[in-house]
């Protein structure tokens, strides 16, 4: 089989926002506890932060972090987690039916953020709280001094505001599985009213208001419409959440989930820009795709679960070979529409449906979906161009014309790199793939990374942690206008160059 990817110089999709590689830490399971947090770990730091996590994070180099949830925000009272850490209540958490110690709150969440090199993208509760809560959490974090709430924060130890940029208005609201969830008339007015005074305590902060919980959800589209109608003059992007899975064990429909991601992210573009037209308004609403992943292997063992634990074993995926791919083609979608998504986190970063895996009091280790993460973030920075992508189709029995490679190329001028990133989603053929160079000159390969497996279910595992790592030996050459590379049957491939 062969494909071929033209990259016109003049053609972006736009200027990628670092911010589309973020991730997302909920108090869940062992994200927190156990997780970022675990105070006896040999690595601890002096404020119990595991040094073997944080190394890990950096190698993400993930810009942004939503926190604390996720459904745990709709019941959340952010003032458990301030203060002497002996005074903090326990509480029964609602949300995953568990007990919540209070040991971390946001004061400690700001300390791991820096010492993560991110920032934080902060959640209120909307859920079982509104305005009144979310303006003195906000004047705790970004008011300077002399008033109640930032004096408050001072005498807790943090003379500096924590200048906290972006903050989501709720979570998820349209669920009903969401403590407090609403209707779109309720939650728009809410929403509206709450963005009004955090606007006129901070007005250079950024808000999020929450859209659908996923693309199938019986109210998506009329939800986000009616959200935008009321919000839309003091808020700036829109939330979209999805998790795919392969759970009727058919990989070549599972690798086609991407498409699905695509379609949701062009439908919210056309009702944000419904709206914008109804009410001839100049602004544009920007997309937060604030989760993402693929969650679906826990769901069983999930189930069993007792309930009151102290952050026990909850949505622990362990992700696979084809998973890994599935995420290389969900990541080439959102940078294909890095136009209007400007933000993005990978739900979650650490245990829970998450690239980063500890054991308590032992090792840590990289999943699977870690890589195309790690080097999206790290090689797809810069301006990303338009995919004129020529390659053959198949349909599965709900989503038609997949075309067999998935591709997408991005231009670092600082680095003075063009990196290429493609998906060969073809169970059986390697492809011939030829990248159209003639708008570069003085074209220098770098490397051919590659993430491959014969085994799609391969995983790794704290004992086995090197089951599935990426090499770069992948072949390309580079001929007088082009490069011809081939991309291995399911492949996730990154091919840089210096220009
Ligand atoms: O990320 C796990 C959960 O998925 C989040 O708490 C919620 O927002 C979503 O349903």
């Amino acid at each position: 089989m062969k494909a071929k990817l033209i990259i016109n110089k003049d053609f972006t999709v736009g200027e990628i926002d670092n911010r589309i590689y973020g991730s997302f830490i909920e108090h869940l399971g062992r994200a927190v506890y156990n997780g970022i947090y675990e105070p006896t770990h040999p690595t601890a730091d002096d404020m119990g932060f595991r040094k073997d996590v944080l190394d890990m994070v950096n190698k993400l180099n993930v810009p942004i972090v939503r926190y604390p949830g996720g459904n745990f925000v709709s019941g959340y009272n952010w003032e458990d987690g301030i203060g002497p850490k002996e005074k903090r209540p326990r509480r029964a958490e609602l949300a995953w039916h568990v007990i919540e110690t209070n040991e971390v709150g946001i004061d400690e969440f700001q300390e791991w953020a820096k010492r993560a090199n991110t920032e934080v993208m902060q959640a209120v509760n909307l859920g079982t709280r509104g305005a009144d809560e979310a303006r003195n959490l906000l004047e705790y974090c970004n008011f300077p001094k002399g008033t109640y709430y930032s004096d408050l924060r001072r005498e807790h130890g943090f003379e500096e505001p924590f200048d906290i940029k972006v903050w989501c208005l709720g979570n998820e609201m349209d669920g009903s599985w969401q403590i407090g969830a609403k209707t779109a008339e309720e939650y728009g007015r809410l929403a509206c009213e709450t963005a009004k005074v955090m606007k006129e305590l901070d007005p250079s902060i950024e808000l999020v208001a929450c859209g659908s919980s996923s693309l199938f959800m019986p109210t998506f589209g009329k939800w986000e419409s009616t959200v935008l109608e009321h919000t839309y003059d003091y808020v700036d992007y829109i939330s979209l959440h999805n998790y795919y899975g392969n759970r009727d064990n058919d990989t070549k429909a599972y690798l086609a989930s991407s498409l699905d991601m695509d379609n949701f992210i062009k439908s919210v573009i056309a009702i944000c820009d419904y709206v914008k037209a109804v009410k001839k308004s100049d602004k544009t609403i920007n997309l937060s795709f604030d989760e993402w992943n693929i969650w679906f292997h826990s769901d069983e063992a999930d189930k069993k679960l007792e309930r009151w634990q102290i952050a026990p074993h909850q949505l622990e995926d362990i992700y696979n070979f084809e998973d890994a791919l599935v995420v290389g083609t969900l990541l080439i979608t959102l940078l294909k529409n890095c136009d209007r998504v400007k933000m993005a986190c990978l739900a979650q970063l650490v245990n829970v449906i998450a690239p980063i895996m500890t054991e308590n009091g032992g090792d840590v280790w990289a999943q699977t979906i870690f890589y195309p993460f790690m080097h999206a973030s790290n090689y797809g920075r810069g301006v990303a161009f338009i995919p004129v992508v020529s390659s053959e189709k198949y349909d599965t029995e709900r989503l038609k014309d997949v075309p067999y490679v998935e591709a997408i190329a991005v231009m670092n001028e600082e680095k003075k790199e063009l990196t290429v990133f493609a998906v060969n989603r073809s169970l059986e053929d390697n492809i011939d793939f030829e990248i159209d160079l003639r708008d570069f000159t003085n074209v220098k390969l770098i490397e051919h990374i590659v993430l491959e497996n014969d085994d799609m279910k391969a995983s790794n595992t704290v004992d086995n942690p090197n089951n599935v790592v990426p090499h770069n030996n992948g072949v390309t050459k580079l001929e007088e206008d082009s490069a011809k590379a081939t991309l291995n049957k399911h492949s996730w491939n990154v091919i840089r160059f210096q220009i």
